[in-house]
């Protein structure tokens, strides 16, 4: 399988996709609403996860911008508000419209079999983006993404470079059974093996922003303050909600009780400078420009490539305090 690493200008790109506004979380039909006039627009079903976490609006975003009428498409967007069986649905609609490309973000890997034969069956290209599927990628034209895996292992390579005495670790996972639940927490758990880091709890906070917080609600009700030592969430939002939850408990985020999370949206990049975040690793949302450059590849025969990474980076206090006017997202 080839792997290509697409970096330079998805900054730009996303300029121009977040000036866009707005997260749907049903079906909506054309993202400026407006009649098309049919003809040269090229048809796409976008079925997007949701909308759980401020990474997810970034990048539904970018995806409505990239996929415009002015761009030659013609998009009709689902958000299945993490319902795995309701997103599957959504994308027999697609193929049952008869749209000329469907573009997935699947919620979780496992159950996509069935419907990607389907799609293929009928001729109509499937392009995935964000997350990936456990199905064979025969049935499928090309993925664009991040490196989740090797987010996890970033996170991870900073603990255990940071907490070298006994360290009690407690985890926000992401959606059960999605790519960067599963990814970032092998990466992590690999990164801390040998360490003096024990995680002494793991729960899915399902990557928002009060999952995040019911769930450390219950590790302080079950191990107290004194008890936890370090937070590792596998998104920014769950690591906000977590804030919260120390914070009403009496204790300070970043201090008492440290936060490495994944994604830096704008709203975690904030808390990092504010020190209630210790370290995050960035996961960029703005894939919208790179889907479509390979969905229209796609339907004009050019050969694309299996998988496209987008690089991440990571960021301390002071390094996001540089970067952080500049900041897209
Ligand atoms: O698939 C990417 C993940 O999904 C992001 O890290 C998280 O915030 C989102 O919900």
């Amino acid at each position: 399988m080839k792997k290509k690493t697409l970096l330079a200008g998805i900054a730009l790109l996303g300029a121009m996709a977040l000036s866009a506004t707005g997260c749907a979380s049903s079906t909506d039909a054309g993202g400026d609403g407006g009649d098309s006039g049919g003809g040269e627009l090229i048809t796409v079903g976008f079925a997007q996860t949701g909308s759980e976490s401020g990474w997810r609006s970034a990048n539904t975003e970018s995806m409505k911008a990239a996929f415009s009428e002015e761009n030659g498409f013609k998009l009709t967007f689902n958000a299945a508000d993490n319902d795995p069986a309701a997103q599957i649905a959504a994308v027999r609609d697609f193929i049952n419209q008869g749209v000329d490309a469907i573009v997935i973000a699947p919620i979780v890997t496992d159950g996509w079999d069935d419907v990607l034969q389907e799609a293929k069956d009928a001729d109509i290209p499937v392009v995935l983006e964000d997350r990936t599927v456990s199905a064979s990628d025969d049935l499928y034209a090309s993925w664009v993404g991040l490196d989740f895996r090797n987010e996890g292992v970033m996170a991870g390579e900073w603990a255990a470079e940071n907490f070298a005495d006994p360290t009690k670790l407690v985890v926000l996972e992401g959606t059960t059974g999605s790519a960067p639940a599963n990814d970032r927490a092998e990466g992590f758990d690999e990164a801390i093996a040998d360490t003096s880091i024990e995680k002494i709890d793991s729960q899915t906070g399902d990557f928002t922003r009060d999952g995040g917080k019911k769930v450390m609600e219950g590790f302080l009700q079950k191990y107290g303050v004194d008890g936890i030592d370090l937070v590792y969430a596998h998104n920014d939002d769950m690591a906000l909600g977590a804030i919260e939850a120390i914070e009403a408990a009496g204790a300070t985020p970043g201090e008492d009780i440290k936060i490495i999370s994944i994604d830096a949206v704008k709203d975690g990049m904030l808390a990092l400078i504010d020190n209630k975040i210790n370290f995050i690793v960035e996961c960029n949302p703005l894939l919208g420009e790179l889907a479509a450059g390979i969905v229209k590849d796609v339907l004009d025969g050019k050969t694309v490539d299996k998988t496209y990474f987008v690089t991440d980076e990571s960021f301390t206090p002071e390094q996001a305090a540089e970067v952080i006017d500049s900041r897209l997202y």
